[in-house]
């Protein structure tokens, strides 16, 4: 069984990048669980890219269980992240704690996620470090802030953000974070923080400098043929791959090609 902070420490020590990707079900876990790839979160992100709503607030500490409890069945032997969503941890440390244990307890991952650096995320991540929790932070463009961040835009442009983003990353560190996810800032602060830590970081639009990267599984495989951002890259076209395979069998249906006698019993 793999350890996140030891796999971690190797990775940083050795210079080599984490590759991370999201990842929300048991179909895609089984293909990642037969993959190279290092990491696996079960973001919250899921709250747009699975629900359909429109941000990640909507999520239940409910749905992150249900999702990751599936991922784990089909990924049994990969490092496993869970995002503790929105209201799960901001209230209180008790709720904080109680919440992050019972994703530990119930989705048996092996680590959570929080967003931001508020004294109750740095005191959390401290208390559940102490608890042998391992905590992942989340700076830069943190998605359950959105509305006060002024929408979904690059983050740490002006000096004052940057100088500020650079304390956080080092406040999350001292507090015990074992990783800190740097979303949608300049490429020259990404290098910046990572350059400052002895924890690695984790970019997603923070440029080539990071020490890992990660992206949403159904952006990085072309799933949404809208979806174009300057940080994605697309490994592959799924989206229209599968909505040929859909009109084939549609057509197939209506025009008595499918099934045949091979497909019938
Ligand atoms: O929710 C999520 O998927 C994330 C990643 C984009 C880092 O937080």
């Amino acid at each position: 069984m793999k350890n996140i902070i030891v796999e971690f420490e190797k990775k940083r020590n050795s210079g080599i990048p984490i590759s991370v990707v999201t990842c929300y079900d048991f179909s895609f876990a089984r293909i990642l669980e037969k993959s190279q790839i290092d990491v696996l979160l079960v973001g919250d992100s899921l709250g747009m890219v699975v629900q359909g709503h429109s941000s990640t607030l909507p999520v239940s500490l409910e749905d992150m269980i249900y999702h990751a409890r599936a991922v784990r069945r089909g990924a049994p032997s990969k490092l496993l992240v869970v995002d503790m969503p929105f209201l799960s941890y901001q209230i209180s440390i008790e709720e904080g704690i109680k919440n992050a244990g019972k994703l530990m307890q119930e989705t048996a991952c092996d680590a959570v996620k929080v967003e931001g650096s508020s004294g109750l995320v740095l005191e959390l991540t401290k208390r559940l470090k102490e608890m042998g929790v391992p905590v992942i932070g989340h700076l830069g463009l943190t998605p359950q802030s959105f509305q006060t961040l002024g929408g979904y835009r690059i983050q740490g442009r002006t000096e004052e953000s940057q100088y500020e983003l650079q304390n956080s990353a080092k406040k999350l560190e001292d507090s015990g974070a074992v990783s800190i996810v740097l979303e949608m800032i300049p490429e020259s602060l990404g290098k910046t923080v990572s350059e400052s830590l002895r924890i690695p970081t984790i970019g997603i639009g923070a440029g080539r400098h990071t020490g890992g990267q990660v992206l949403v599984l159904q952006d990085l495989l072309g799933m949404d043929e809208s979806f174009h951002p300057k940080f994605l890259k697309k490994y592959a076209n799924l989206g229209s791959i599968a909505r040929t395979a859909f009109d084939t069998y549609h057509k197939e249906i209506l025009e008595r090609q499918f099934p045949k006698e091979e497909h019938s019993f």
